[in-house]
């Protein structure tokens, strides 16, 4: 008798349904560049009891999680706020905690976004971190910065304010020494002096956990990016939610101050 087979798992309800958003994503326009804040893990793991640094441990996987997300989306570059200025303030372990996964990551994954094609780079006031986090970063940057896919950019050590007075003070110094006319200052020549050098701004700025904040991320580079806030807590974030997120953008009227035709 004819026995019916099982499906097999690559056809299983759930496959096809996440193949289906990945494909919606890219039988459309594809966008150029998307920045995260990744907020909640301390929520995430407050919900289970657990201590702050397991939910930021558990914010790993969903890193992994975008990162190959945007990569077989086709998007060129990915800003990942990891740590700000102002979360030195938070207590020595969890500084501590976050400084050891940030190496663990590091340990973990650099070969394989080599393998893959990624490039990852850091930006803010690295200066500051312990030297095992520096040596992690440069390892990264190291292995992966023939990647000529996806371009991934971790903001660490990062403040947004910060990075406009260090440019101002830097063109000011020119404009002393006699090498820049203050009149010959443009919104190009200053975004040039930013951290984030001639990467085009993010199209599209997700923030996960409900709060609807910038929180000193990207001030100058967010003029007219597109905000999407979702209230799942970074953790729990996963590929189809950034698709989620690439398909809502798609609906999104940029009208950069102009009015409709
Ligand atoms: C984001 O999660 C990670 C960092 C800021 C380092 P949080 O640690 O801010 O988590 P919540 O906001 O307290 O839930
Ligand atoms: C922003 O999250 C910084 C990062 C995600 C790295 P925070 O949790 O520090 O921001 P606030 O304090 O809620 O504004
Ligand atoms: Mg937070």
């Amino acid at each position: 008798m004819f026995q019916q087979s099982r499906m097999p798992e690559h056809m299983s309800q759930d496959r096809l349904s996440k193949t289906a958003t990945l494909d919606a994503v890219k039988a459309g326009p594809t966008l150029t560049h998307v920045a995260i804040i990744m907020d909640g893990n301390g929520r995430w793991a407050g919900q289970r009891d657990l201590p702050r640094w397991e939910g930021h441990r558990a914010g790993m996987v969903a890193v992994r999680e975008v990162i190959e997300g945007a990569a077989s989306a086709g998007i060129a570059h990915l800003t990942l706020y990891a740590f700000s200025e102002e979360n030195w303030s938070r207590s020595p372990v969890e500084v501590a905690a976050l400084m050891t996964l940030l190496e663990e990551y590091v340990k973990k994954e650099r070969e394989k976004l080599a393998d893959r094609g990624i490039r990852v780079t850091v930006f803010g006031d690295i200066d500051r971190l312990p030297a095992g986090a520096r040596g992690a970063i440069d390892q990264l940057e190291n292995t992966t910065a023939e990647g000529e896919g996806l371009q991934v950019h971790l903001a660490i050590s990062y403040g947004s304010k910060s990075e406009i007075v260090a440019a101002a003070r830097t063109l000011a110094k020119k404009c002393q020494a006699g090498e820049l006319a203050p009149e010959d200052i443009t919104q190009e020549l200053f975004a040039g002096e930013l951290l984030t050098g001639d990467w085009p701004d993010p199209d599209l700025l997700i923030r996960t956990s409900g709060e609807q904040r910038i929180s000193n991320f990207l001030l100058w580079q967010l003029a007219y990016a597109e905000i999407f806030v979702t209230d799942t807590l970074w953790p729990d974030f996963t590929r189809e939610h950034l698709f989620g997120a690439l398909l809502d953008y798609r609906n999104r009227d940029r009208r950069f101050g102009l009015v409709d035709a």
